[in-house]
C-alpha cells in the first residue's frame, strides 16, 4: 500500500490542486493529460476504486482522510483498514441534491501522466451522466463484478461509450477475491464481453482482474493472481497511447465572442476544437464562406507562435471578414460542412418522452437554433443493438433520427469531430437539457428546396381586403366554448366585410389531420400542422380563426413564431375542467370517465393553460356573445380591422 503519511513528500500536489487546480495543471503541462471515464455501479466497486487510485497516488487531502478513517470505523465494512469507497461517496455527496449536473471530476497525477477522472453514477437512469461525462474521455473504464459477470448494465456502459466515440475500453473485473481469484472465471467473463462488445467498433480493449479493495492489480500487481501478465489498471492508463484527434484533426475554431474593445482591434475569441493554427495560415469562416490569413494569436499572457486544440485563443485576422457567435473559423483544405438537416443519433435524458414535431433548442458549440424532430427512424436497443420501431423515444433510450434546424449551422460528423459535431437539445419551456446528440451526416434534400419569391406581398394582399391579418388563436379544454366563440366572431367580421376563414379541431381531423390521434405525439404533429395551413391563410391576407385545444404550450408557442410580431393572438377560452364537464355538449367527458375514451384532454392527458394570452376569457363570467364582442373589440384597438 502506498505511503500517504503527512509532509512524506516536498511537492504536495494536492495541496496545490486545493487551491490552485489550474496551475497544479500547469505545472504538468509537460506530461500528457489523459482523460478516462469509469461506468459501473457502486456495487461494482466503482468508488472503491477511484479511492484507490488517489489514495495510491496520494491525491486524498489530508483532512478528509482523517475523516474517511474515522467514518470506516464507524459505518465502513473494511475494519480497521480506511474504506475507501467512504471517500469517494462522501466526495459526491453534492450529487444526492439533483441529477443534472451528476458527473465528479477528478484529478490524479503520477510520475508518467496527469489524469482527469470523471466519475458518473451507475444506475440505470443516469446513463444521461455517463454520456456527459464520455464526451471528452479518451478511455473507459467499465467495472464488472467478477461475480456476477457481464450485466445489461455493462452492455449499455459499452454501446453507449462507443456511442460518443471513445476508442480504448479497459474493463475492470473487480472483486476477483471473492472467486477466489479464479483464472476460469475471469477468463469466462473476458469471453463474453469480447463476444459482444466486437461489434462496437474499439480500437482495443484491455481485460484486467483485480480487487479494488485489497488493491490487486490496481496500482500493484497481483501475487494472488500470478496467472495474468497484463498491466495493472493505472499501468494500463498511464501506458495506452491514445490517439488524440483533436490536435492533428483540420483546425477549428468555434467563434464564442467577436473581441472588439474598440475600433482598431477586431479579434475572434474561442477555445481551439481541433488541429494546430500560426500567424500566416488561412481561414475560412463558416458558414459565410469569407477567407482570411491569421495576423495574430493573442492570449492574455502575449502572443502566440503557434496554438493548438484546447487552447483559449484569440485569433486577428488580415481582413475584416463577417463572422459571428457560433460560426466556426476552419482550415480552408478541409472546412467543417454547413446543413440545417440532418441525420443524427440521440441519447434521451429527459423523464419527458422525446415527440417527433416538437420544437427544441440544439446548441452545438457556441451556437443555438431551433430544432425538431421530423423523423424518428429507429430506437436502437441497448442490449442487443438491434434496431425497432418507435413513436416516441423515453428516458435512457437512444435512437436514429432526422432533424430540422430553423437556420443551417457549421458542423462536422461526429465521427470525425467529436466536439464540433456533438449537440445538446434544450427543451424550450423548461431550459432542461434532454438530449445528447451526435451529427451523422446532412441530408441534402432541404438543399434543393429554396424560397420562391411571390410577386404579390402579404400587405398588399391584407391591404386589398381593408384589413390587417391575424391568426386569432382559441385554446381551451374539449367544450370549453372555443368553436362557439370562434363561430360568433367570424360571423360578425363578416357581417362587416372582412375576410375570414376558421380552422377548427373537429373539422380539420375529418382531412388534413384524419391519420392522427390523441397520443401527445399526435397531438403536436397536428398543431404542426394547423400552424402552417394558419400561416398560409393569414398570408394569403385572411384573418384566420384557430380552434383547437392545443393543449401543449411549446406547440402553441411555435404557432405564435410563425407569425409577425402582434399578429399572432392567442385567446384562452378558460372554462373549468368542472364546468366543461357538466355541460358535456358532446358526451366525451362521461365516455372518457368510463374508459371507452383514452388520452383525453383534462382526464387523462394534460393540458398546459396559457401563461400570458393576449385574451382571456372567462366563460363562467361572461356570455360567448360578449366574449366575441371583446374579441372584435381587441382587433378594432389594434388597427386589425383597417388597411394600413
Ligand atoms: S388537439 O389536442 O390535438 O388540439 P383537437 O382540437 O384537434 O385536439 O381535437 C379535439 C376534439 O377531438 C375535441 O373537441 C373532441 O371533440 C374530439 N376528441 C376525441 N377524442 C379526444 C381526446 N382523447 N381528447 C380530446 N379531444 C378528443
Amino acid at each position: 500500500m502506498a505511503d500517504h503519511a503527512a509532509g512524506s513528500t516536498s511537492y504536495r500536489p494536492d495541496a496545490q490542486i486545493a487551491s490552485d487546480i489550474l496551475g497544479y495543471l500547469d505545472t504538468h503541462e509537460k506530461k500528457g493529460l489523459l482523460r478516462f471515464l469509469t461506468c459501473g455501479s457502486v456495487d461494482d466497486g466503482k468508488s472503491t476504486l477511484i479511492g484507490r487510485l488517489l489514495y495510491d497516488t496520494k491525491m486524498i487531502y489530508e483532512d478528509q482522510l482523517a475523516a474517511v478513517e474515522r467514518d470506516s470505523r464507524v459505518s465502513g465494512t473494511t475494519g480497521d483498514a480506511p474504506d475507501l469507497a467512504l471517500l469517494v461517496d462522501g466526495l459526491a455527496a453534492e450529487r444526492e441534491q439533483g441529477i443534472t449536473i451528476d458527473v465528479a471530476y477528478r484529478f490524479f497525477s503520477t510520475e508518467k501522466r496527469k489524469f482527469i477522472v470523471a466519475d458518473t453514477p451507475g444506475h440505470e437512469q443516469y446513463t444521461r451522466n455517463m454520456a456527459t461525462g464520455a464526451s471528452t474521455a479518451d478511455v473507459a473504464v467499465i467495472l464488472i463484478d467478477a461475480r456476477r459477470g457481464v450485466q445489461v448494465q455493462t452492455r449499455r456502459h459499452a454501446f453507449i461509450a462507443s456511442l460518443l466515440g471513445i476508442r480504448h475500453v479497459a474493463v475492470a473485473v473487480n472483486k476477483m477475491d471473492l472467486v477466489g481469484f479464479s483464472q476460469r472465471v475471469f477468463n469466462d467473463i473476458e469471453e463474453e464481453f469480447r463476444d459482444f462488445a466486437g461489434t462496437l467498433g474499439f480500437d482495443d480493449i484491455a481485460m484486467i482482474p483485480m480487487s479494488a479493495l485489497t488493491g490487486d492489480n490496481v496500482t500493484a500487481r497481483s501475487d494472488a493472481m500470478r496467472w495474468y501478465r497484463g498491466d495493472t489498471l493505472l499501468g494500463y492508463l498511464e501506458s495506452i497511447e491514445v490517439h488524440r484527434e483533436d490536435a492533428d484533426a483540420p483546425f477549428r475554431l468555434p467563434v464564442q465572442w467577436v473581441n472588439r474593445p474598440n475600433l482598431d482591434f477586431r479579434g475572434f475569441s474561442g477555445t481551439i476544437a481541433s488541429g494546430r493554427v500560426r500567424p500566416g495560415d488561412e481561414v475560412i469562416s463558416i458558414p459565410s464562406g469569407r477567407r482570411s490569413h491569421v495576423a495574430r494569436i493573442v492570449t492574455a499572457d502575449g502572443d502566440l507562435e503557434a496554438a493548438r486544440a484546447d487552447q483559449a485563443v484569440t485569433l486577428v485576422l488580415e481582413d475584416e471578414i463577417d463572422s459571428s457567435r457560433g460560426d466556426i473559423l476552419c482550415a480552408p483544405a478541409h472546412p467543417a460542412a454547413q446543413s440545417d438537416q440532418f441525420q443524427a443519433k440521440l441519447l434521451w435524458m429527459s423523464e419527458t418522452a422525446m415527440l417527433p414535431g416538437r420544437q427544441y433548442r440544439l446548441k452545438t458549440g457556441n451556437k443555438t437554433v431551433g430544432a425538431s424532430i421530423t423523423a424518428l427512424k429507429h430506437r436502437i436497443d441497448v442490449n442487443d443493438f438491434s434496431e425497432e420501431a418507435a413513436k416516441v423515444l423515453k428516458l435512457n433510450e437512444v435512437a436514429e433520427c432526422n432533424l430540422s434546424l430553423a437556420q443551417p449551422i457549421a458542423f462536422d460528423p461526429y465521427a470525425e469531430n467529436r466536439r464540433t459535431g456533438s449537440f445538446i437539445l434544450i427543451d424550450r419551456q423548461t431550459n432542461e437539457t434532454v438530449a445528447a446528440g451526435m451529427l451523422d451526416y446532412s441530408l441534402r434534400r432541404a438543399q434543393n428546396v429554396v424560397w420562391q419569391d411571390l410577386n404579390v406581398g402579404r400587405r398588399e394582399r391584407a391591404g386589398q381586403k381593408m384589413q390587417r391579418q391575424a391568426v386569432l388563436w382559441f385554446t381551451g379544454l374539449s367544450g370549453a366554448g372555443k368553436s362557439t366563440i370562434a363561430n360568433l366572431v367570424e360571423r360578425r367580421l363578416f357581417d362587416m366585410g372582412r375576410h375570414t376563414y376558421t380552422l377548427d379541431g373537429d373539422n380539420v381531423r375529418h382531412g388534413l389531420n384524419k391519420d392522427l390521434g390523441f397520443t401527445d405525439a399526435d397531438r403536436v404533429e397536428n398543431i404542426r400542422r394547423v400552424s402552417e395551413t394558419a400561416k398560409l391563410m393569414a398570408d394569403a391576407g385572411l384573418i384566420t380563426l384557430v380552434s383547437f385545444i392545443s393543449p401543449f404550450r411549446s406547440e402553441r408557442q411555435i404557432a405564435r413564431t410563425l407569425m409577425p410580431d402582434g399578429e399572432f393572438i392567442e385567446i384562452h377560452v378558460d372554462t373549468p375542467l368542472e364546468v366543461a364537464e357538466e355541460r358535456d355538449v358532446k358526451g366525451l367527458y362521461a365516455k372518457a370517465r368510463a374508459g371507452k375514451i383514452k388520452n383525453f384532454t383534462g382526464i387523462d392527458s394534460a393540458y398546459e393553460p396559457p401563461l400570458h394570452p393576449e385574451i382571456k376569457v372567462n366563460t363562467v363570467a361572461m356570455t360567448a356573445e360578449d366574449a366575441a364582442t371583446a374579441i372584435v373589440d381587441y382587433l378594432e384597438a389594434n388597427g386589425f380591422l383597417t388597411s394600413e
